[in-house]
Formats: C-alpha cells, structure tokens, sequence
C-alpha cells in the first residue's frame, strides 16, 4: 500500500508521471506527444450489477489510473506501446469496423474506443496516433482498469484529430463501444471515470445519464483490498457476467407479459419499473415475477413456456447467444437488483447525514445479497469480507463485476491501522509467497477527480486543458 497523498500531492505525482510518459514516447517514436490524458479507475462502493439494469450506482474514481501520451500522425495507423512489457506493441489502422485481437490482448480497449468514434462520429476520426500507455489500475480487481483504457484511448484518439466532445457524451457513447470486447456491461465505469468529482462519490442513473455528487462520511477510509483472485473480464468472469446480464432481460420479458397493459410498451430493463408507479419500493414487484416463476434454476424451455412462448422466440428476444448454458435464474437475480436499487437511495440518504453505521449495514446488506442471490461471490471474498468485519469495518463487501477482484470496506480512520494489520495477518500472510508484501494487495483510496487532458506546450512540462 503506497500511503494516501493529499489531493495536491496526488495532482503532482500524476503530472509527473504524464512527464515522464511524453519524454518516453518520445524517445521511443520521435514524435512530440501533443497531450497525456488520464483516465480514473474507480470503486463502487454500493449498486452492484444495477447500471445495465437502468438503476442507479455509487461509485468513486481512484487514485489509481491509466495515463496515455499522444502523438498524432499524419495517417489513419494507430501504434500502441506499454510501459509494462508484458503488454507487446500493437498496430491498427482506424475504421469503422476494426478486426479484434484474440479475447483479452490489451490492444482490443484502444480498438473498442476507435471504432465507437469512428463509427459515431465518421470521417472527423481519421487521423492516427502513436499513443503510450501507462497504466497503474492492478487488472482483474474489479478496479476498472479496461474501461480506464478505454476511456484515456478515446480522449487521445479525440485530442489527436483535435475533436472535442463533452464529457457526459463520451460517457454516453463508450459503454456500447466498449462491448467490442465481448462483455455485454453497463455504462458505469466509463461514467465515472470522466465524470467523478474530486472529494465525492458519485450517484450515476442511466438511460439518461445523470451524475449527482454524494458526500463521503467524513472521518473514515475507503479501504479497498485484493482477493488474490484475478477475475479477468474478457476470460472465464465474462461468461458468467454475461449470463447475468441475460438472466435480467429475461426477467423484463416474463414482467412485461405479467403486467400486461400496465407495462405500456414494455420493460427495456428492470428500472423501466420505476416509472410505473413513482416512490413505489422496487422490491414490492417481485411477486409478481414469482407468481409465474419458481425460485430454482429454470431451462429456457420452462421460462418460454411461462409465457407462452418457445425458447428459440426467447432467444432471439432477449439476444442470448450461444454457449450460455441452459440454466437461468431470473428471480433471484432480480430480488438482487431490485433490493440493491432499493439500498443505493437509501444510502445516498445515510450519506447526506453523514451516518457512516447506515451506510456500513447497507454495504453488508448489499454484500450477502451479491452472494446469495446474484452468485457473484467465490471463497476468496467470503474469507476477505469475513475477515474484515472481525477487524471492525463498518461495511466490507465484494466491488465490481465480481468472481474474485477486490473488496471494499468503510473503516473509521482511527481504525485503519488495526484493520489492516488483522488482514494482513489473518488473510494476507497465510495466502502469499514469501516477499510478496501484503501491502501492495490493499489500498486506501480517495474519491479523485476524473479524465483530464493535459495538452503539452512546447516547452517540456504540461499545461491543464
Ligand atoms: C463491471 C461492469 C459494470 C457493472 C459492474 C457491476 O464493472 O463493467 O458496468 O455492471 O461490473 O456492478
């Protein structure tokens, strides 16, 4: 864990890095970089598996990021080089349709975001980059760092044909030019990290967006700690994230066909719930769901017959494509999102009173429900989050897709220092080889800031854009 710096500090350090970062592609490409962008990864701290539901989130971006330094070209080639050397240099020409790399090459999220703007915005995207990556988010913790990269790619492939584009547009657009890589995710992790607000966190609705920032009880830390289990969203994690995905459209479709005339035109999402009877707890729906089906795992055929339809109707509706599986649980996946909805307003209520003990119970609340109901969890969190509420955290609960990642745990600052020695030695040391510091697993982040874009002058250091 490098120990928190204050907002000024962090700004320093990130600038620095940006500096460092164009000296570098310059000596690697001669050319002069034109401007670093840098993009937040972020935390959820409550509203798991909402956003592509329609339901609101409340994130936080991270001091941790993905730095890019762009240096336009005079053709339509995009070379992507990493300062890590596991990430081997990649090229790619832009268009509106650009062939992938195999699932999970880091060159597919550059890719994902050139396709999104050339196919929305045409022939002002015509111009490539040599573009250097640096990212400092770790991967598959649940952190963000994909959509951080694709974030900091659209900003520079935006900078480099010097088109701009208002924050909440992007934050519109990247979501669906992100699902180039497979997984079929909502619109928050892009949404936060252009448009966090330093000192906060975040409530994000969608379809349409809005962002309203929330205050952080004051006097306590956001303490986010790793699993060791990587869960990679474009490896085994996307399949299962996936299927969740389709096992709430399923749930929209049995809905809608149970509300009848009262559904209107019919639920795009579980939020479209919502709007049919305002101020209505979103919970009080879901008998209407159990009425027509069971709680267990039910095979497309049973779901199909509920309606009255066939499965090869109800694959074509809900677009499930193949390799799913055949085992769905739309209940309970939907008593999850429902109740989660549910725990995010009233946490944004706790949070404007500053009453950190409420907050924590709906962390914990939102936690045993990812687990039993959404079947996000694997052993590795259970013994995190377990461990952390012995060391006196007030909230502990998996973040993110889930399936391994991090947890995130609201602790009182006094203490943080406790709380982390009982992890270390009652998770971290039993679990780690020996010179792998368990200090590097967990970090205590503040709510920053989000993308920025540093255009270079040209004299060496950075001016803010
Ligand atoms: C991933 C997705 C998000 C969101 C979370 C779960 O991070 O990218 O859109 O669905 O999982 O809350």
């Amino acid at each position: 864990m490098t120990a928190p710096l204050d907002a000024g500090s962090h700004e320093a350090f990130e600038h620095d890095r940006g500096n460092r970062l164009a000296a570098d592609l310059r000596r690697i490409c001669r050319r002069r970089a034109t401007a670093v962008m840098r993009a937040p990864g972020r935390v959820n701290l409550l509203g798991e598996h909402t956003d592509y539901n329609g339901l609101p989130v409340l994130p936080m971006a991270i001091d941790r990021s993905v730095l890019v330094a762009v240096a336009p070209r005079p053709d339509a080639i995009v070379r992507l080089f990493n300062t890590a050397p596991r990430f081997a240099a990649r090229r790619y020409s832009l268009a509106g349709s650009i062939p992938p790399d195999p699932p999970g090459d880091w060159a597919n999220y550059s890719k994902a975001a050139a396709q999104g703007l050339v196919r929305a915005y045409g022939a002002r995207i015509r111009r490539g980059a040599d573009l250097l990556v640096e990212g400092t988010i770790p991967s598959g913790a649940g952190l963000s760092s994909s959509s951080a990269l694709v974030v900091a790619n659209a900003l520079a492939l935006l900078s480099a044909n010097q088109v701009d584009i208002p924050y909440p547009d992007l934050a519109e657009l990247l979501p669906a030019a992100e699902r180039y890589v497979g997984t079929l995710s909502g619109g928050m992790d892009q949404a936060v990290s252009l448009l966090a607000q330093p000192g906060h966190a975040l409530r994000i609705d969608f379809f349409p967006l809005r962002v309203r920032p929330v205050p952080l009880p004051p006097g306590h830390s956001v303490v986010v700690c790793h699993s060791l289990v990587e869960a990679e969203k474009s490896g085994a994690a996307r399949d299962a994230y996936n299927l969740r995905v389709i096992e709430c459209r399923l749930a929209c479709h049995v809905l809608t066909h149970t509300l009848g005339a009262r559904a209107g035109h019919g639920l795009r999402t579980l939020g479209d719930l919502a709007t049919l009877a305002p101020g209505r707890p979103l919970i009080d729906w879901l008998p209407r769901l159990s009425a027509v089906l069971p709680e267990r795992r039910l095979s497309l055929a049973e779901i199909a017959a509920a309606v009255g339809t066939t499965s090869e109707a109800l694959r074509i509706r809900c677009e499930i494509q193949p390799g799913l599986g055949d085992a769905f649980s739309p209940v309970r996946r939907t008593r999850h999102v429902l109740s989660e909805a549910d725990r995010v307003e009233r946490a944004e209520d706790a949070l404007a009173h500053g009453d950190a003990a409420t907050f924590g119970e709906l962390m914990d609340a939102s936690h045993a429900s990812c687990r039993d109901d959404y079947e996000i969890s694997c052993p590795a969190l259970e013994d995190l989050v377990g461990c952390a509420r012995e060391a006196g955290a007030l909230g502990a609960r998996l973040t993110g897709a889930g399936f391994g990642g991090c947890t995130v745990n609201l602790v009182r600052d006094a203490d943080v220092p406790p709380f982390l020695a009982h992890l270390d030695r009652t998770f971290y040391a039993p679990r780690l080889r020996q010179g792998d510091a368990a200090a590097s697993h967990r970090f205590i982040f503040h709510p920053r800031r989000g993308a920025e874009v540093w255009r270079r002058q040209e004299q060496p250091g950075l001016a803010s854009a």
